[in-house]
Parts: structure tokens; C-alpha cells; sequence
């Protein structure tokens, strides 16, 4: 019944559809300091007693500069079709700037060329928050210089691997990057101010803006480029008119903060006053560099928001980036992942279809959706997720939906590949499709990579046959 029930629903995705799964560099790889990689702003803080549960570091993670190839023959085995990875920039350039690093180009050479010859398409993401710590020590993302350096880096990169990766992501979530690491000091470098958060969002956008004409002259001419942000619809928990203005603080500040500079040249009307802080220093370019148009928009979805307004008694407090509201939650009937987010497949569709509708992006690829939770390994084959591995089923099948619905979603990848370092969660958090023993660095396909294994199986069979491809026959 469920077999024939994936078989609809790979039936569902077009020939061309990416399937694969994500990684980063800081929270796989380890060899922290190997082949002339320099420090990175993630490395000084988990180093820093009291940021990382655990005390853990990524200085061995899921050792997988060591154990690529495995990882590649893994993901041929798994059938991806292609593989989201990101570059850390601390290989490339060990202090930020000057000359390249040959032996950081190096291994992801290696990597590009051992997934090209698997046939899994390769899809790299440049910054995935490994600022390197030289940069920092001069402001970090605060410096308007960094978003140079960053560019600099870029071309860098495309100039080595231009001739084979078409994919390329910019930024894998600023929001988080700015928001986190500046905002509230949850992640590196620990900054905690509005006002920071602000001034190095603006910066990520601007890095993103002259990346991408970068890319665009460097890389072979059939290569597409994009952002990926982490997109959270908010919905209103009732009617009230401070339902509705929390509702719309919050969608300002996790969605329209980076989509309305990358799609419309500008930020949202409000948003900075909302936040109690000043505009960010904007210089004339900066908002026509940021709208540089891209080719398609990665989209991480996880979980929705529900909001509801203030009552006005004055026992709530008026502050943060809501501050007419708050998140309503544990929802009643609800299921929660091991991280504490909201299990709600609808909200993919529905951040899929406002995207859609209101920013008409030329694509959209579903860049990361995925589950923690408490897996258990017996020391065998074996890892049952069940949990994980329903949860990846109702997301697919919702992106299917928004796919029925007009919406040009051309890929999607799984967060994670593997276990891994899950940031300020340390290794607590397990996000696979295969399970990681850290001891023995041994991998386990989980049921959820088995399955998602069986669901490409699928749809590359349907390919092959031609089943969806609707030919309507007429009779004479
Ligand atoms: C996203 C990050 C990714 C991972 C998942 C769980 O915000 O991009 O690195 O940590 O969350």
C-alpha cells in the first residue's frame, strides 16, 4: 500500500527533478586544521567553554575530508541524483584574503569530479557561516570589507571550479548568520545586539550581490545561481487586530528581511523601526547589487509559526521582534521534532505558494527540510526512524502539491545526508538519512535513507519508462 503510494507520488516530479541530500563543511568534515585550512569563526567558538552543549567542537565531526569518497560512493548507492555541500571559505583562504590556498581547492576538485562521475550533480553553497577568524578580528560581518573579501573568495572558487559546477548557492541562510551570530549570540561569533544583526545582514546581502556577477563571468555559461534562505510562514493564531500586526512583524522579520531586498531592490517598510534599531548604512549601489537578478531561490523549510496578539493587559511584554505578539506553543494535537519545532507539512506549501506568488522567483529548489530525532543503533544494519522518515514522506508529498499548484520547484535535498554537527546543539542532534557512530566513524543507512532510496528508485524508473510523461491518444 505505501509502495503504491511512493509510486504516485515519484510520478508526481518531473524527469528533470534534483533529488539529493545537504551537507555543510564545518558540521562534516573535521580536519580543522589540515592542508592549510585557517581558522574559522566556528572553530574559536566552540573552543569557548559554555556556546556548544556538550563541549563539543567540528574538529572531527563526520571526519568526512578523510572519508569523501565512501561518502560519494554512499550517496551512488543511495541513487541522489545530486549533492548540496558547501565550501569552506577557511580552505580556500586561510586568512580571509591574499592568495589561494591549492591544497583547500584541492579536495573539493576531488569532490566535484568524484560526484561528476557518479552522475550526481553537484550544488555548491560558498558560505555556510565558516567565516574566517582573521576576517572576524577586523568586525566580521560588521565590516562592509568582508562582503569584498567575500567576493574575492568567490571568484577564487569559480575560477577553479567554474568549468564543471553549474549550481551554485551564495548564502545558505543570512538570516540565520546575522540574526544568530549577531543578534542574539546563539551561534558564531556571539554577538548579541539588534543593531549588529542588522548591519551584518546587510553586509551577507551586499557579499551575495557582487558574488553573483562574479559567478556569472566566471563560471561556464549554463551555470544557474542563487541564495538559499530559511523561510517560516506565520500564521495567525485568531482575528484580533494585534494578532494581525504580530502576524506581519514576524513575517517582516524571517521572511520579507532578506526577500524583499533580493526580489523588490528594497527593505520592507517598517521593518527596522519594528525592530527598535536604525537602518544599517546603505550606500547608493548596494540595494541594485542585491537584486542582482538570480536564477532560482533556495528555500530551508523546517516548521510554521503561530501567532497570537497581545491582550493588552499589559502583563505581556512589549519587546523583541514581535513585540505585539507572541508564539503560541506546544500547539494542541501537535507533534514536535527533537529540536522542539512544529511538524506541519502545510507550511511548505504555503511558503512555497506566497514565494511563488509574490516574488515569482524563476525557480526554487527545496534546499534543506529534515528532522532530529532520538535515533537508536544496535551496533547492526540497522536504524528504524520512523518518525524522520514520515515526516520526509509528508514533505515531499506537500512539495508535490505546490508542485500541482503552479509552483516551479526543480529540486529538493534532504537535511542531512548524514548525522552531523548540529551547531550550538552539538553532536545532541541527529538530523541523518544515515546514522554516523562518531567512535568508529562507521554509516548506517537509516529507514528514512532507505526509503528515500526506494522513492528515487521510483521516479528514475518512471523516467526511464516515460510513465510521466501524459500522452493523450486520439481515435480516428
Ligand atoms: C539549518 C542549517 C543547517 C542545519 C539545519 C538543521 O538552519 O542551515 O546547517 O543546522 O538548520
Amino acid at each position: 500500500m505505501e509502495r503504491e503510494s511512493d509510486f504516485e507520488l515519484a510520478a508526481c516530479f518531473p524527469a528533470s527533478f534534483l533529488w539529493g541530500a545537504a551537507t555543510a563543511a564545518y558540521q562534516i568534515e573535521g580536519a580543522t586544521s589540515e592542508d592549510g585550512r585557517g581558522p574559522s569563526i566556528w572553530d574559536v567558538f566552540s573552543a569557548t567553554p559554555g556556546k556548544i552543549h556538550g563541549g563539543d567542537t567540528g574538529d572531527i565531526a563526520a571526519d568526512h575530508y578523510h572519508l569523501m569518497e565512501r561518502d560519494v560512493e554512499l550517496m551512488a548507492n543511495l541513487g541522489h541524483g545530486a549533492y548540496r555541500f558547501s565550501i569552506a571559505w577557511p580552505r580556500i583562504l586561510p586568512t580571509g584574503k591574499g592568495r589561494a590556498n591549492a591544497r583547500g581547492l584541492d579536495f573539493y576538485e576531488r569532490l566535484v569530479d568524484n560526484l561528476l562521475e557518479r552522475g550526481i550533480t553537484p550544488v555548491a553553497t560558498l558560505y555556510h557561516w565558516d567565516l574566517p577568524q582573521t576576517l572576524q578580528d577586523d568586525g566580521g560581518w560588521l565590516n562592509r570589507g568582508t562582503a569584498q573579501a567575500f567576493a574575492d573568495y568567490v571568484e577564487a572558487v569559480a575560477r577553479r571550479l567554474g568549468d564543471r559546477v553549474t549550481r551554485w548557492i551564495t548564502l545558505n541562510e543570512p538570516w540565520c548568520a546575522a540574526y544568530l551570530g549577531y543578534g542574539t549570540g546563539v551561534h558564531a561569533p556571539g554577538a548579541s545586539s539588534m543593531r549588529a544583526a542588522v548591519t551584518a545582514a546587510h553586509h551577507l546581502l551586499l557579499a551575495h550581490g557582487l558574488a553573483v556577477p562574479c559567478i556569472r563571468t566566471l563560471a561556464r555559461p549554463d551555470a544557474q545561481v542563487g541564495i538559499t534562505l530559511n523561510l517560516t510562514p506565520v500564521y495567525a493564531a485568531d482575528g484580533r487586530d494585534a494578532t494581525l500586526r504580530a502576524q506581519r512583524q514576524a513575517d517582516r522579520f524571517h521572511n520579507r528581511w532578506f526577500l524583499d531586498p533580493i526580489f523588490r531592490g528594497r527593505y520592507p517598510a517598517g521593518l527596522f523601526g519594528g525592530l527598535g534599531v536604525p537602518p544599517p548604512a546603505i550606500e547608493s549601489d548596494d540595494l541594485a547589487a542585491i537584486a542582482a537578478p538570480i536564477d532560482f531561490l533556495g528555500v530551508n523549510y523546517y516548521s510554521r509559526l503561530l501567532i497570537r496578539g497581545n491582550d493588552g493587559s499589559g502583563h505581556q511584554p512589549r519587546s523583541g521582534p514581535y513585540p505585539d505578539g507572541q508564539i503560541v506553543g506546544p500547539v494542541p494535537g501537535s507533534s514536535y521534532t527533537g529540536m522542539g519545532w512544529e511538524i506541519y507539512p502545510e507550511g511548505l506549501v504555503d511558503i512555497l505558494l506566497a514565494v511563488h506568488h509574490e516574488y515569482r522567483p524563476r525557480a526554487i529548489a527545496v534546499t534543506e527540510n529534515g528532522a532530529a530525532f532520538d535515533d537508536v543503533w544496535n551496533g547492526g544494519d540497522v536504524v528504524r526512524d520512523a518518525r524522520r522518515l514520515a515526516y520526509l514522506r509528508e514533505h515531499v508529498q506537500a512539495m508535490a502539491v505546490a508542485l500541482m499548484l503552479g509552483v516551479p520547484v526543480e529540486g529538493y535535498f534532504a537535511w542531512s545526508l548524514m548525522d552531523n554537527f548540529e551547531w550550538a546543539e552539538g553532536y545532541s542532534r541527529r538530523f541523518g538519512m544515515v546514522y554516523v557512530d562518531y567512535p568508529s566513524q562507521r554509516r548506517v543507512v537509516k529507514d528514512s535513507g532507505r526509503w528515500y532510496a526506494e522513492l528515487l528508485a521510483l521516479h528514475r524508473a518512471q523516467r526511464t519508462r516515460g510513465d510521466n510523461s501524459i500522452a493523450i491518444v486520439g481515435t480516428n
